[in-house]
């Protein structure tokens, strides 16, 4: 995601813009930009890195203008470097457009433009649709039919704004699957990803709704689907502050991230997922391919979080792919001079692309010959830098320090290369439709997931005094309990492990008493009937138990004194929504004893120490 900010009125429009962007930094900080008119047409000044780069390069623009447009950037197609910055324009100059979103069909989208003659600056997907808008108002001499045009030959996302230079008193703001709002001042107007950067000149804003773009002049504006069709919309009144307005009305960014996962399981295999196939692309990785299809063995390595994700890894990848795997704390593999192969293949999945660790990894297993990849958020991070190749992840900026959205990312990406690599193999494509029919599923089932917060929150409520927890999980839920375990102790402080559940029997067991809150996932698989054991096993010590099961199963409930329901799906999808009702305890809990759930004590979003 990104921050984009789009002004008509009598201020003047840097100041509006930048004050805009600096509001809206929380959404992407990889680089900034501007575009406003001078002398009739269009300047735009753009940098890498944060809005105040960018505010020193607007140092003694005298800028009197009255419309304008800028963009903080998150990347997703293109290093976030000065050329691949928003605003993008189209080769005529006239056009000067920012963007929120992945314009999935941009490579075909440029193929197309490129055979017509014309040409490209950037890597990124989002100057493809700035040339598309270019080469239909050449044609049309028609600025927001051209906009109407170009929109709906997108697949993929967008929240954009757009002006043109023959329209010096135009701006258009359009949606479909990133936000955009506007607002509606005393002779001016403001559209922008969030009303965050609108709430200074007025409280009175439109929401736009998908497919939806709206036409703003000096003397009002005209909302209309982008097949044309005029449409009204409500006024509406923000009675949120600027606070509240960062997190998107959520108290902390955490709880906000853990409610966006059902956009952001679908942002990781959004234009990926080839359904009808039962197979995937994986353009980032199409390079290594064969040597991937050739791997010997596969070692993935990560710290904390992404650790957990790659344990889920293990068992997708030996399942669909057959191949060995082995994970390995990024910590213990770069000391341990592990035994490598020339055909092994080096995974290393990070949310931040800069921890330490993970990053020495890297190192010393490329140093020996091994081909590294990547599973990464940030672009252009260092371990996006430091692989040969990899798969962004496209969660958008976690800022919560305790990692929700990545991990459920991370898996979703790890289930789309198991599938890929599979295909390679001995997976069938009835196989393949079947996992990619239950992924294209998932976002939904994690909305019923969230309509049980009220029943989870009273749960957390309920042991939120108490000292030590017991996370376990078999299978595909062995990770999810220690990533439970984890989530946990690093916001409410409060003890917790995570165990293989038949581990319990050798050792943890003795820890069991009525004072004990034991969390099983208990989903329906194979292995179901040895988990139902191990709760009886806790049952028989006074162990109080909270089960995450799977919807129609009547029998847990039976055993255990909590059960929070998720929706059926595949073994290996199970991790992505039996981790939200555990991410969403250890939130309730923390927030019942006052810990500080963003920044919590000790902690770092980003570990780049060792
Ligand atoms: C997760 O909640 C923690 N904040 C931490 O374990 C984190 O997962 C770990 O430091 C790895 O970070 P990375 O994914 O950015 O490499
Ligand atoms: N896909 C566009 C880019 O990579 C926009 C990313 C964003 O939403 O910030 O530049």
């Amino acid at each position: 995601m990104c921050g984009i900010v789009g002004y008509l009125g009598a201020r003047r429009v840097n100041d509006v813009l930048l004050t805009g962007l600096k509001r809206l930094e929380y959404r992407g900080y990889d680089s900034a930009g501007i575009s406003f008119f001078e002398n009739g047409n269009i300047k735009t000044i753009k940098k890498s890195g944060k809005v105040t780069e960018l505010e020193k390069l607007l140092i003694g623009e005298n800028c009197t203008g009255s419309l304008g447009i800028a963009h903080t950037r998150w990347a997703t197609h293109g290093e976030p470097n000065d050329t691949n910055a928003h605003p993008h324009s189209d080769q005529s100059g006239k056009i000067s457009l920012v963007h929120n979103g992945i314009i999935e069909n941009y490579i075909s989208l440029k193929k197309g433009l490129t055979k017509d003659g014309y040409t490209f600056r950037t890597e990124t997907d989002s100057e493809v649709l700035t040339v598309l808008i270019g080469a239909i108002y050449e044609a049309e001499n028609d600025f927001e039919k051209a906009v109407r045009l170009a929109l709906a030959q997108v697949e993929g996302t967008f929240g954009i704004a757009v002006i043109c230079s023959d329209n010096p008193v135009q701006l258009i703001a359009a949606r479909r699957g990133s936000p955009m709002v506007f607002g509606i001042g005393n002779n001016e107007y403001i559209a922008a990803s969030d009303a965050s950067a609108i709430i200074q000149y007025t409280r009175s804003v439109v929401y736009l709704s998908d497919n939806e773009m709206v036409v703003i002049n000096k003397d009002g504006f005209q909302t209309k689907t982008i097949e044309n069709d005029l449409t009204k919309n409500k006024i509406h009144q923000i009675d949120y502050d600027l606070e509240q307005l960062e997190k998107g009305g959520f108290n902390h960014f955490m709880l906000k991230e853990i409610f966006e996962q059902n956009s952001t399981v679908k942002d990781a295999f959004r234009g990926r997922l080839l359904v009808d196939e039962g197979n995937v692309r994986l353009g980032g990785l199409s390079d290594v391919a064969e040597k991937l299809r050739k791997a010997k063995r596969i070692i993935i390595t990560a710290c904390g979080t992404s650790w957990h994700s790659a344990l889920v890894g293990e068992y997708m990848l030996e399942s669909l792919a057959e191949i060995p795997v082995e994970v390995e704390y990024a910590s213990e593999f770069r000391y341990r001079n592990p035994i490598l192969d020339e055909d092994d293949i080096l995974i290393a999945i990070s949310q931040s692309g800069e921890t330490a660790d993970t990053l020495a990894a890297i190192k010393e297993a490329t140093q020996r010959g091994i081909t590294a990849l990547g599973i990464v958020n940030v672009v252009g991070s260092s371990i996006a830098r430091d692989t040969s190749a990899g798969v962004y992840i496209h969660a958008g900026p976690e800022i919560g320090v305790a990692s929700t959205k990545a991990f459920t990312s991370q898996i979703t990406v790890l289930a789309l290369i198991a599938l890929w690599l599979g295909r390679m193999k001995n997976l069938s494509a009835t196989q393949g439709k079947r996992i990619a029919n239950a992924m294209k599923q998932l976002p939904e089932q994690i909305e019923k997931i969230y309509e049980k917060v009220d029943e989870i929150k009273a749960i957390a409520d309920e042991y939120s005094s108490s000292r030590n927890f017991l996370y376990l999980g078999r299978g595909y839920n062995f990770p999810v309990a220690l990533e439970g375990a984890l989530k946990l102790k690093e916001i409410s402080y409060i003890h917790a492990e995570g165990y293989p559940a038949a581990e319990m029997k050798h050792g943890p067991i003795a820890l069991i008493d009525d004072n004990m809150p034991v969390v099983f996932i208990a989903t329906k698989d194979e292995i179901y009937d040895k988990i139902l054991s191990n709760i009886q096993e806790v049952r028989a010590r006074r162990g109080k138990i909270i089960a995450i099961a799977t919807e129609g199963d009547t029998l847990i409930q039976t055993v255990a004194n909590h059960v929070i329901y998720i929706p059926e799906t595949l073994p290996m999808l199970t991790p992505i929504l039996a981790v939200i009702p555990l991410q969403l305890i250890a939130y309730y809990i923390a927030v019942k004893l006052g810990c500080n759930v963003d920044q919590p004590r000790n902690l770092a979003k980003s570990v780049t120490v060792e």
